[in-house]
């Protein structure tokens, strides 16, 4: 490590997740470089760290080659959302295959520690419940969201396959659905979609019956297990799902949300999209035995945060 300052570089840093994860290793004391094409991604979502002389924002597309000295990478590029993510399907498969490639080359050449930012889409549409890592999964290879699932499945084969043959330290993390402030407010996600539409009074749209069941984690939760996570010994290398096990269904995630928002929306259904998984909760026992980590943000508290950020947002 050179000057003293750990040199982190944090791919899809100007996105949701990359943007809290840049503010708190700036916290920490680390150098940032943030590596983003601004896809999905904004200046706006990193604004307030430019003036810090210890963070730096490059436009980089990760299915290229990217040659910096580093002491670790957070992998998180990668658009997030169906909407996003099925725009240019190839693409995604692109940067989640050769940008696993070309970090983890940059990992093997300057000896830095990895972190990917996997999903539980691993586990596709899940006949075990809760999930457990060594769940192997249930993905349709050739569905509209296979861009994405596969693509992280790739990704995490590549990870291990590094582990395996060149022995780099890895570190990947099963992220299940997480929310907060900076998410987009258009890209479909249960959260956003339905405080957006609370907050303007538009009926919330439900897909199927509303029966499907998701858990949510507050971003602050997260990015401490990913801290935690990469500050682990060389032995851990995951995967391990990070997300928050308490699991509702969406439909009283929208009646949660029209309350705390104090809105008269109503509530209007469409069909379910193709693929959707009907449920989705974290088994965390890993990351409680080996990270000491449990989500600590209520829901409550988050959404009253995701809320006022989004009425802030709409307001300006
Ligand atoms: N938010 C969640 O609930 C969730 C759940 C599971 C996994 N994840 C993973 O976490 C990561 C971050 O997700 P997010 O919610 O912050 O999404 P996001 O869309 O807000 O952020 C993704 C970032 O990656 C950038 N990006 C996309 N393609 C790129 C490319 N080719 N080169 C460089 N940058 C690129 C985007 O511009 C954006 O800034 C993703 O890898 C996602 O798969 C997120």
């Amino acid at each position: 490590m050179k000057y003293g300052r750990k040199r982190v570089l944090v791919t899809g840093g100007a996105g949701f997740l990359g943007s809290h994860l840049c503010e708190r290793l700036l916290d920490d004391g680390c150098d940032v470089l943030c590596a983003d094409n601004l896809f999905t991604g904004t200046k706006d979502n990193i604004a307030h760290l430019l003036g810090n002389p210890y963070f730096e924002l490059m436009r980089h597309d990760v299915t290229f080659p990217l040659y910096v000295e580093v002491d670790e990478i957070y992998n998180l590029a990668c658009p997030a959302s169906p909407v996003h993510y099925q725009r240019d399907p190839v693409q995604t498969t692109k940067t989640s295959v050769h940008g696993a490639i070309n970090m983890l080359g940059l990992a093997k050449r300057v000896g830095a520690k990895i972190f990917q930012a996997s999903t539980s889409e691993v586990y596709g549409d899940p006949e075990v419940h809760p999930q457990t890592e060594n769940y192997r999964g249930s993905v349709n290879p050739i569905g509209p969201r296979a861009c994405y699932d596969e693509g992280k499945r790739c990704a995490e084969t590549l990870f291990f396959d590094y582990w395996r043959q060149h022995g780099l330290r890895i570190k990947v993390a099963r992220i299940f659905n997480t929310y907060g402030p900076r998410m987009h407010p258009d890209d479909g996600r249960v959260v956003s979609n339905f405080i957006v539409q609370a907050l303007e009074g538009r009926p919330i749209t439900l897909y199927g019956d509303g029966s499907q069941t998701r858990s949510f984690c507050f971003v602050d939760d997260l990015i401490e297990g990913f801290l935690r996570l990469m500050a682990t010994g060389d032995d851990v290398t995951g995967p391990i799902n990070i997300g928050n096990p308490r699991e509702m269904t969406v439909r009283e995630l929208a009646e949660m949300v029209v309350a705390m928002v104090g809105s008269k929306s109503g509530i209007v259904f469409q069909p379910l999209p193709a693929d959707d998984p009907l449920q989705r909760r974290p088994d965390i026992t890993l990351a409680k035995e080996t990270l000491g980590w449990t989500p600590k943000v209520t829901l409550e508290e988050g959404l009253e945060r995701t809320i006022a950020y989004f009425r802030a947002r709409m307001q300006a």
